[in-house]
């Protein structure tokens, strides 16, 4: 073996690197570059950056109470003091936690669900609702490699990151209409209708990111009719149970319909937003399959795809939720915190409408209202979102995206205004 004098020796400085001999030592990464920016991300970067005392950060999509702060539900806050102290550290199975799994199965799919009795899902604990999409992602391609997956236009930016990256080719359907910011009904029927049979598709399952537009309970009948005839699969995202209406069973009705016209679905969910578990990085995702033997299958290919990636779940939020939904005096008190954020949501809109149209705006602002869940697709251009963040320090993605949780009674005139000046002349 070469003395370490002998290997100093075989050295020398070459502009910015060392090498031995060809080989180079502290160059491995000069070819990396930096990565762009995460659009979403890097607006609360930028936010934290700007010193004003207006500044408003409306572009991540997370819940803000009334002063602008974050909040920790009391009911999550009682699953701590129930946990502390209480468990070991040991790993979860592979799969994640068995009791939330079956929690999360029976917010999705019912309580009563047939489909969770004859032990037809196939469900994992995941990394959230991104986890979930990305496991779900990863299965797709190694089991059926040559399908693709049809998004919605637009959609939450990091579905088209998450199947890039499983390498699944994307196709996109259109979504939004945005003469009346409303749904393209119309048009999504003739996307889904003139996709190849047996395509696979991901669907918002309630409130909708980027646009707040989700189709009616009657829409969602005459999709899930056209998926039978055409075989498509369904994919449903729902990172918004409860978001939407405040009630999660309520915001469950697009997949309950699907599965009442019997369709094989995939379903991720999360408790980011639900229960905000942001950071805790919580979800299940879930294949209803056609018997048991095939759940057993799907469930331990799941795992095994798992494995290398992440090994197992983490456990503490999984023990949160499963604490809270298992226990029927958390779980109400959940419902009705859930409620409270999405009631604070929906009177945030309202409020938004109402100073917009006492400013004497000449546009239309209904949309405001009539969008759901967390976001509110405005219709500002990117030069108008660049105003409002260059004059008024209002911080939102350049879509035009205002995350309506972080509006408060004492931000709302403001907001109101400052959008009421990059409007006016258009
Ligand atoms: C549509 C949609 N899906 C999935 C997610 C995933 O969130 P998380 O991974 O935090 O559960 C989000 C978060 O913003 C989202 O908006």
């Amino acid at each position: 073996m070469a003395s370490r004098a002998a290997i100093y020796r075989g050295m020398m400085w070459k502009g910015r690197s060392w090498a031995i001999g060809s080989r180079s030592m502290s160059s491995w990464w000069s070819n990396v570059e930096p990565a762009p920016k995460d659009p979403i991300l890097g607006v609360t970067e930028a936010y934290l950056a700007d010193p004003s005392p207006h500044k408003v950060n409306v572009g991540v999509g997370a819940y803000r109470d009334d002063n602008g702060k974050p909040v920790v539900l009391e009911c999550v806050r009682e699953a701590e003091r129930r946990i502390a102290g209480n468990l070991n550290m040991e790993y979860l199975p592979m799969g994640g936690s068995i009791k939330m799994i079956e929690e999360s199965l029976k917010l999705a799919y019912g309580e009563d669900s047939e489909f969770i009795k004859d032990k037809r899902i196939a469900a994992v604990q995941s990394l959230s609702g991104t986890g979930a999409c990305r496991l779900f992602a990863d299965f797709q391609k190694r089991f059926l490699p040559d399908s693709q997956i049809y998004i919605p236009l637009p959609t939450w930016a990091n579905h088209h990151n998450i199947w890039r990256d499983a390498r699944v080719p994307q196709q996109t359907f259109r979504y939004y209409h945005p003469e009346s910011r409303g749904l393209d009904f119309a048009s999504l029927m003739e996307d889904f209708k003139n996709a190849p049979n047996g395509s696979f598709f991901l669907l918002h399952a309630c409130a909708h990111n980027p646009t707040g537009v989700d189709p009616s309970e009657e829409q969602w009948r005459e999709i899930s009719h056209l998926f039978k005839v055409k075989n498509h699969f369904p994919f449903f995202d729902m990172a918004y149970q409860g978001f939407a209406s405040g009630d999660p069973e309520r915001d469950a009705k697009a997949i309950r319909i699907f599965l009442e016209d019997g369709h094989l679905i995939g379903c991720a969910q999360s408790y980011a937003k639900n229960m905000g578990l942001y950071g805790q990085r919580v979800g299940c995702l879930s294949l209803l399959c056609e018997d048991e033997m095939q759940a057993v299958a799907v469930k331990s290919q799941l795992q095994q795809i798992a494995r290398p990636m992440y090994s197992n779940p983490p456990l503490h939020g999984a023990h949160i939720v499963s604490i809270i939904l298992s226990d029927p005096d958390l779980k109400s008190l959940w419902l009705k915190e859930v409620k409270v954020m999405a009631d604070r949501i929906i009177g945030m809109r309202k409020a938004l409408r109402e100073n917009l149209e006492k400013l004497g705006s000449p546009l239309s602002w209904e949309h405001i209202t009539n969008q759901i869940g967390m976001f509110c697709y405005s219709g500002m251009t990117p030069d108008q979102v660049d105003r409002l963040t260059n004059e008024f320090h209002i911080y939102m993605t350049r879509n035009g995206r205002i995350s309506m949780a972080g509006v408060t009674t004492g931000n709302v005139a403001y907001l109101a205004n400052a959008i009421h000046e990059v409007t006016k002349s258009t």
